[in-house]
């Protein structure tokens, strides 16, 4: 499965091939050898003709066809199909799921994009924008359910601009809206938009977690706030992708708002859901990007303080609308250092932040196994993820059996932070519900007083376990 959104991950691939070829040739293994995914879309030819390392040329709307291209692969006939489709979303296929120790799960809502951002290959490798009706969503969110899952992330290019326009055929017009929903919610013209979707994935089962990525900063309607504040177990974590903190320059990346407007955007956020965690993308060296444009990302780093950041080098894709007008033109060199200056600002920023707002705060913890490290002075730790999206790691008193906390909720005292990690001490087992009926208002993280005995009193034995396996399969 290929990416192809930046060189450097296409070079990884071209890496990995050589290393195949070598398993083929040198150790005589019998293999065939397919590249799936967006650079299999983008360079089908090449792939084919570099010295047959390929079988297989599978482009991201032609997986069905894989049985067939598999059948009529062999030593002397290469195979491809890069066909765009306009309407494919595998709404009907559930993956397979081969590790039934997994709590967390991705879930594709959407494919493709319309936006032509000047920098980006996504529009066409992937296509144009298509939703996957509404139904098969919320059918396969609870099927993760019972399978044991306990965290679902919706994936889309931009989730925004989720449309499901089968929904209204098969509802009708003015259908059911979830509960509660209409008071908070204006109904657009053409469809069940993200809202409502996310409003109706999150009613599954209240102790399933849910993350959505990546939503466009340009159309982030308040309605989605709104939702996010309703239901505690969408979490309170926003991946609003800036690109770039100078006007200018996002003019320049076509990315539809000012410098201003996102800044605005996070204002809303902040306001609308307290303690809201925030992530970002950004791009540095973009054609062009003058150092007082590099500065004012620099400041957004700083003034946003974003709890969490992808940062990348620019790095120029063909067909895009910066690669048909426009140089890449920052040296490769000025590009490293404005990124090295943005990430050390994020890193910084963040850790501060977290540190005068997180260090002595509780947070729910969902338990992914045990830390790769122990503690300095040698003490078991485990780890998992808070609602923020942050790795948290904490130790557990005498006689808590940490394997029996995987998969499972748990109360945190944070001691110390950094800027991409918390540490801190287990304090019991808990649930959404519970955590969030003692951290009122919303996103209010409880402190020991606040909470106490609550989660405390929850100590890790199956039958105190709350919502996280009673009510897996409920609807
Ligand atoms: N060069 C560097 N980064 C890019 N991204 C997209 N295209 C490019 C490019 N040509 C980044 C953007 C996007 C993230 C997924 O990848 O920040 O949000
Ligand atoms: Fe690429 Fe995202 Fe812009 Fe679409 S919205 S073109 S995926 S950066």
């Amino acid at each position: 499965m290929t990416c192809a959104i930046r060189d450097g991950a296409e070079q990884k691939i071209w890496a990995r091939l050589d290393q195949l070829k070598a398993m083929r040739t040198k150790q005589g293994l019998s293999l065939k050898v397919g590249v799936l995914g967006c650079m299999a879309e983008r360079l089908r030819d090449k792939l084919l003709d570099q010295g047959k390392l390929v079988d297989v040329v599978c482009g991201p709307d032609a997986y069905r066809s894989l049985p067939y291209l598999l059948a009529l692969a062999d030593e002397n006939h290469q195979v491809a199909n890069v066909m765009l489709s306009a309407d494919e979303t595998y709404a009907d296929i559930m993956p397979l799921r081969l590790d039934p120790s997994q709590i967390s799960a991705h879930l594709s809502i959407m494919r493709g994009c319309n936006n032509m951002c000047a920098f980006c290959i996504v529009p066409f490798t992937r296509g144009t924008e298509r939703s996957r009706p509404i139904q098969s969503i919320v059918d396969e969110v609870r099927k993760l359910c019972e399978q044991g899952i306990r965290e679902v992330t919706l994936l889309g290019q931009n989730v925004n601009s989720y449309r499901d326009t089968t929904a209204i055929n098969a509802l009708g017009l003015g259908s059911d809206l979830a509960p509660g929903f209409s008071t908070i919610y204006k109904r657009k013209d053409g469809g069940l938009r993200f809202a409502e979707l996310i409003d109706r994935v999150a009613a599954v089962d209240p102790e399933l977690r849910i993350r959505f990525t990546s939503p466009h900063p340009k159309d982030f309607p308040d309605d989605l706030l709104h939702v996010i504040r309703a239901h505690p177990n969408i979490c309170n974590q926003l991946h609003l992708p800036a690109q770039s903190g100078s006007t200018t320059m996002l003019q320049r990346m076509r990315r539809g708002y000012s410098r201003d407007a996102f800044l605005s955007l996070v204002e809303r956020a902040r306001a609308l859901i307290p303690n809201v965690a925030l992530s970002t993308d950004i791009i540095a060296g973009f054609c062009g990007e003058t150092e007082a444009e590099h500065q004012d990302t620099v400041s957004l780093m700083r003034d946003v303080a974003f709890d969490q950041a992808f940062m990348f080098a620019y790095s120029m894709r063909e067909k895009t609308f910066a690669h048909r007008h426009m140089e890449d033109n920052v040296p490769a060199g000025v590009k490293s250092r404005r990124l090295a200056e943005i990430i050390a600002t994020h890193y910084d920023a963040a850790k501060s932040k977290h540190q005068r707002m997180l260090v002595g705060t509780w947070q729910l913890v969902l338990v992914d196994g045990k830390a790769r490290r122990n503690t300095k002075d040698g003490r078991e730790q485990y780890a998992g993820r808070a609602e923020s999206n942050l790795k948290v790691h904490f130790t557990l008193p005498d006689g808590v059996m940490g394997e029996s906390l995987v998969g499972k909720y748990v109360a945190v005292e944070v001691h110390t932070a950094s800027g991409a990690s918390l540490s801190g001490e287990f304090r019991g087992v808990s649930s959404i519900r519970e955590f969030h009926a003692a951290s009122e208002p919303r996103g209010m993280t409880p402190t020991a007083s606040a909470v106490a005995p609550a989660p405390v009193g929850a100590l890790p034995t199956a039958e105190r376990v709350v919502g996280a396996t009673a009510s897996s399969a409920s609807g």
